[in-house]
């Protein structure tokens, strides 16, 4: 295989104040946690080319959640590394070190993809910067015995005296979805306790349970993952795979997780694979993959792929998360320009921005009437935002796509948006998080965004430059 690490070819939608790779493709974010006074994320990586392939593990690091400092590859499979791969886990500290918790794939010599096993193993870092994996992985090296082949992405935490971690799996007999659990009282001893949840049908909930992560917000027990194959339902499960959540109860000592129905966390076209960790100041942070499996992604012509999300902040109100920008997004912003829009009845459009790259909009309007938002070019209107007020929808639109999206937010008497607009994305905050979408847009030339609705009267817009860094 090519040896050589991909190169960028055109910058044409480099992001600015995205997580990226150098080149190459990304997938998962791993291993989010604060050591030694960096935030450290860690992400799915395969630096030869703009394709998945074999596995390594990313690396960036920042003190303040939105400068980040590319550090060198953490994780690199072992030998053949085309029949290894280092796929998605955790970070945890002990006694002063950074452990990551990743699953080994291994395909088999027949070279068919189904042809795999997983286990899970442990490498350990003093600085955070440089990683040996531990001498007598793997740490877990069989699923249980109902379980097929599909054992992966553990993510670790430690309550009282005990580490624990759950594992995405799937059933033997039905094929569904589940979480396994396992404690240790030193990271690299594992006892199973059980499946803590599972999907009740393969269509409704999932084949496999990627990623899944459990954290408690307002007192509540959140599990977050990403089933694949979800069956799409109107509005409703239109990715590939999705992510979301379900709140519930864990009861570690009988390994059961009561829980509710699976709800989407993101509408957007571009989110999957999400982790959270625990800040030192108590907030839930996440990151996302922002992209989806076998998605087009036009930067792959120029020698990499995918991104990871801004970095949100969870909150729970009402059974429902709420996710926003972290608040050290005001860091990023360089310039600000205030406007009350009050024009005219007779226009019908306003250019809110001109010739975006790096930018943020924040918009209070009455959810009295319909809107549109428009990312336009002289040449085409490459995403739309739509608001429907009748029935408290937003719909997005892409030009490269002709699958639009669908998020819902309960009726009130204003409408909020908060945009995060960057060279090739925009993540889309609607009434302080409460409905989000995630999208990449691909465009050669800048566009404007344009404001289109019938009265602009009580428009409040503040925009700001954001750095590029
Ligand atoms: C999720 C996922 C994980 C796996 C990784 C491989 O996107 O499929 O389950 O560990 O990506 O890159």
């Amino acid at each position: 295989m090519n040896e050589k690490f991909a190169q960028v070819t055109n910058p044409r939608y480099r992001l600015n104040f995205h997580v990226a790779a150098p080149a190459g493709w990304i997938n998962d974010p791993n291993g989010f946690v604060y050591f030694k006074g960096y935030y450290h994320i860690f992400y799915q990586y395969h630096p030869y080319s703009a394709d998945w392939g074999p596995m390594h593990w990313g690396h960036a690091r920042s003190i303040d959640l939105v400068h980040w400092e590319t550090l060198p590859i953490a994780l690199s499979p072992e030998k053949p590394i085309t029949q290894n791969g280092m796929f998605s886990g955790s970070a945890i500290i002990k006694d002063d070190k950074l452990y990551l918790m990743y699953t080994g794939h291994h395909f088999g010599d027949s070279g068919n993809d189904d042809d795999f096993y997983e286990d899970q193993n442990i490498a350990i870092s003093k600085d955070g910067i440089h990683f040996e994996k531990y001498a007598n992985n793997p740490v877990i090296s069989t699923p249980p015995i109902d379980n097929t082949a599909n054992f992966r992405d553990p993510k670790v935490w430690q309550a009282g005296d005990t580490y624990y971690v759950i594992l995405g799996g799937q059933t033997q007999d039905s094929k569904v979805g589940r979480v396994l659990l396992y404690s240790s009282k030193d990271l690299l001893n594992w006892t199973y306790e059980g499946a803590i949840a599972q999907a009740k049908t393969r269509d409704t909930e999932g084949y496999m349970w990627e990623c899944p992560d459990i954290f408690s917000l307002a007192g509540q027990d959140i599990l977050l993952m990403s089933p694949q194959g979800i069956q799409p339902e109107r509005e409703k499960y239109l990715n590939l795979h999705q992510t979301g959540y379900m709140i519930g109860q864990l009861n570690i000592d009988t390994a059961n997780f009561g829980r509710n129905e699976f709800i989407e966390i993101d509408h957007g076209h571009d989110f999957y694979a999400s982790q959270t960790m625990l800040a030192p100041d108590g907030r839930r942070l996440m990151f996302g993959w922002m992209a989806m499996w076998e998605s087009e992604m036009p930067e792959k012509k120029d020698g990499w792929a995918g991104a990871l999300t801004f970095p949100r902040e969870l909150t729970l109100k009402d059974n429902h998360i709420y996710m926003q920008p972290v608040t050290e997004l005001d860091k990023l912003r360089i310039k600000q320009t205030k406007n009350n829009l009050l024009f005219s009845s007779d226009l019908t459009e306003q250019v809110l921005l001109s010739n975006v790259e790096s930018n943020e909009i924040n918009m209070q309007l009455k959810a009295d009437k319909d809107f549109i938002l428009k990312f336009r070019t002289a040449d085409e209107v490459v995403l739309t935002l739509q608001f429907d007020q009748q029935n408290n929808k937003l719909i997005i639109a892409r030009a490269d796509r002709s699958d639009k999206r669908v998020g819902y937010v309960k009726p009130a008497k204003m409408i909020s948006l908060q945009l995060l607009i960057d060279r090739s994305s925009v993540e889309v905050f609607v009434n302080n998080g409460e409905t989000v979408f995630t999208e990449r847009y691909y465009s050669e030339v800048h566009p404007d965004i344009v404001l289109e609705r019938t009265d602009f009267k009580d428009v409040h817009v503040t925009t700001y430059e954001l750095e590029k860094n």
